[in-house]
């Protein structure tokens, strides 16, 4: 399965006829945050799968304007193609009252939030994020500092991979580092956008309830807004 992951800027060469062909080949869209509403809703058009998004530090304005036909994954555990994707957007909280941004203990406390459902669900296959890890691919300022409690969550679920964006590829210049990882799981900055390929072997290793299933899938609609900040 092809995964056509976005973030933080949209990619000129995939709006217009060069990029249908890219696009045409994506089974599935993610979304890692500061892209443009129109942007996403494009996707919809010309991508055959879904596209599930969560929200960047810059996409307070989602709440007005959410990019239409699209999945939010925002602090919820959304099913779609079969994986199990987790949605954890916002960046470091470096303004205060901005609704897309959390101090480390307000990170923490939205994953401390989700134990009940994580347990309903059997886990996550994959991290949806804005911020990267702590120390992984983030950078010393604060608005660009990682979270460290994504480290004790991706121990304890151990995810096939991870996606962020928001440490865009023009800070690092020629250093720019896209794949990392964590304890052995790929954590992929997908800065711009970047094509993975999903094993077709990768099955959900731990099966849902039925109840939490029923859930999950309700929440895997488009259009749907989960989580008000
Ligand atoms: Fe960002």
């Amino acid at each position: 399965m092809k995964i056509l992951v976005l973030a933080d800027e949209p990619v000129q060469r995939l709006w217009g006829e060069y990029g249908l062909d890219t696009l045409r080949q994506a089974d599935l869209v993610l979304s890692c945050g500061d892209l443009p509403s129109s942007y996403l809703s494009y996707m919809t058009c010309f991508c055959p799968g879904p596209v599930v998004y969560v929200h960047g530090n810059h996409d307070d304005h989602y709440d007005k304007k959410p990019p239409e036909g699209c999945i939010n994954a925002e602090g919820h555990v959304v099913m779609v193609n079969g994986i199990r994707i987790l949605g954890l957007g916002g960046s470091m909280r470096y303004r205060p009252g901005c609704p897309t941004m959390f101090s480390e203990a307000e990170m923490s406390a939205r994953i401390r939030k989700l134990r009940r459902e994580l347990k309903g669900t059997g886990g996550f296959d994959l991290l949806l994020a804005h911020s990267p890890i702590a120390g992984v691919g983030d950078q010393p300022d604060l608005p660009h500092r990682g979270f460290e409690c994504f480290k004790p969550l991706l121990s304890e679920y151990r995810p096939r991979v991870m996606f962020h964006g928001h440490v865009h590829q023009a800070y690092a210049a020629v250093n720019f580092v896209r794949e990392r990882e964590y304890e052995g799981i790929p954590v992929i900055n997908a800065c711009g956008s970047y094509l993975y390929d999903w094993p077709d072997e990768w099955k959900v290793s731990s099966l849902p309830g039925r109840l939490a299933l029923r859930r999950m899938m309700k929440r895997s609609q488009p259009g749907e807004e989960y989580e008000h900040f």
